[in-house]
């Protein structure tokens, strides 16, 4: 929108988390905090954009990593007044408004934003706070009004009477504010509150005693303006969030059989007609194609899935990716670096990791395949291993089309087996394999007829 900048306070520790990490940092729909306002601020398109960070300024600053924002530093986090008065600098020559946010407030929609700025320019006001009526206001700071119904004054939880903490109608703690009146007004905030902080919400007195204009704007669903400050609040926010995620992917065409169960984080993409069972966790820059179905209990991060894949109950899956019409699971586990072709078969109790395996081909039984190549059509025999570490160095295994690994084999890195390959039941596996041969280890099992009666006879003769 024209003429709109934003400040976005992200400087506090957030002391009632009780956490070594800064509150702002704490994942939310798999994203920390803040990003989730800051995106929502992005979207206006303001001209000018400062972050005030402070406790684990780093930190704060390497997690958003794709964008054009000015950085603020708080050296003391003196409170959420001199937060925005750190800006100051930044919004000398800006002409326009100042949309303030807090980075711990990540609800907030973007048209509820637009619609403030609007009410703010039609009343001409100097500040506009926006306003919600909770059940429990505990936390918040209260808004008392006069006998008018005009708003008179900002109180914090921490400094109201009983009166007071009566009053439901709180600060959403989102402002916009013409910046000449916000930044003079800030000049003159005082710290003599409880908290001994210089409160950005005491504008409001101050305002008024300079007969400015202060609007309010109510938002009905109160939900929009949660603050997270507690576990408690983040656990109850990521609830919020995923009903949200979830109803966009059914409102999108995608089937979820359990959403009070499925996860699905905000990075994340999912086709039309693909169906979601429960305990599903979809993580990071996750992408399933359409059609697809997950019966449940999968842990999904950082994946690319086709279409048409099948993944059966319970699946853990990083970084890999899974072309249309493979079926993994039940119980397997595709590490980082997979890449499974069209129909292949991943089956119960499969490890694979660092492998590319070509279309058609099957391992369907307790096997791992580590740092490999596999072609197409081949088939890999229940309990084979990739030998691909000794202890010091890790080796490629390379395995052609159409080959047949029999059960119980064991292939030692650096190895490579050509096409059409036969490598008999339980064989251990040394050398290079020239394409179409047949490889055995020729040690024959021995047979002792009669051996087990014998040794139960001598057996029960050594107790008397
Ligand atoms: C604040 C408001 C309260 C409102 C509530 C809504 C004040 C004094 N109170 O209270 O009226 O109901 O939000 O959620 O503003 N921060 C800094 N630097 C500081 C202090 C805070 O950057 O020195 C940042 C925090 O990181 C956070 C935001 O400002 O993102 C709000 O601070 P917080 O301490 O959570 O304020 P509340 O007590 O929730
Ligand atoms: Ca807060």
């Amino acid at each position: 929108m024209k003429g709109i900048g934003v400040i976005l306070l992200a400087a506090g520790q957030g002391v009632r988390m009780k956490s070594r990490l800064p509150k702002v940092l704490h994942p939310l729909a798999g994203k920390p905090l803040f990003l989730h306002t800051l995106g929502t601020a992005l979207r206006l398109e303001p001209s000018a954009i400062a972050v005030i960070i402070g406790h684990g300024a780093e930190a704060v600053r390497r997690a958003y990593s794709d964008g054009n924002v000015n950085w603020v530093i708080q050296e003391k986090q003196l409170g959420t007044g001199h937060a925005v008065l750190c800006a100051k600098e930044g919004f000398r020559d800006f002409q326009g408004d100042v949309v303030i946010l807090s980075g711990d407030v990540p609800l907030i929609r973007e048209q509820t934003l637009n619609m403030m700025i609007n009410i703010h320019r039609e009343c001409k006001a100097s500040l506009t706070l926006m306003t919600a009526s909770l059940d429990v206001p505990t936390g918040y700071g209260r808004i008392l009004r006069d006998a008018r119904g005009k708003i008179s004054v900002v109180v914090e939880e921490r400094d109201a009477t009983e009166a007071q903490k009566r009053i439901r109608e709180v600060n959403a703690g989102v402002y916009v504010a013409s910046p000449q009146f916000l930044f003079s007004a800030l000049e003159q905030v005082k710290n003599h509150n409880q908290q001994g902080e210089y409160y950005l919400p005491d504008v409001v007195a101050i305002g008024l005693t300079r007969e400015k204009e202060i609007a309010t704007v109510h938002v009905d669903d109160p939900r929009e303006m949660m603050g997270v400050n507690t576990r408690e609040e983040l656990a109850a926010m990521e609830k919020l969030f995923q009903e949200r995620i979830n109803r966009k992917w059914m409102d999108a065409g995608v089937t979820l059989k359990d959403p009070q169960t499925t996860y699905i984080e905000a990075g994340v993409t999912i086709g039309k007609d693909t169906v979601i069972g429960p305990n599903s966790h979809l993580r990071g820059r996750t992408v399933i194609g359409e059609r697809c179905q997950i019966d449940g209990s999968a842990y999904l991060t950082d994946t690319e899935v086709d279409d048409d894949v099948h993944l059966l109950f319970s699946v853990v899956i990083t970084s890999s990716r899974i072309a249309s019409g493979a079926i993994v699971g039940p119980f397997a586990h595709l590490r980082p670096g997979t890449s499974l072709g069209r129909n292949v078969h991943i089956g119960n109790f499969v490890e694979v990791k660092q492998a590319t395996i070509g279309d058609g081909t099957k391992a369907n039984h307790l096997t791992y395949l580590g740092d490999v190549t596999i072609g197409r059509e081949t088939n890999i025999g229940a309990g084979t291993i990739t030998c691909n570490y000794d202890g010091f160095n890790k080796y490629r295994t390379s395995i052609g089309d159409r080959v047949q690994v029999g059960s119980d084999s064991t292939l030692v890195a650096p190895i490579s087996l050509g096409d059409d390959v036969y490598v008999a039941t339980a064989t251990t596996v040394r050398h290079d394999i020239p394409a179409g041969a047949l490889v055995f280890n020729e040690r024959r099992e021995a047979v002792r007829e009669g051996w087990t009666q014998q040794k139960r006879k001598k057996m029960k003769g050594s107790k008397n």
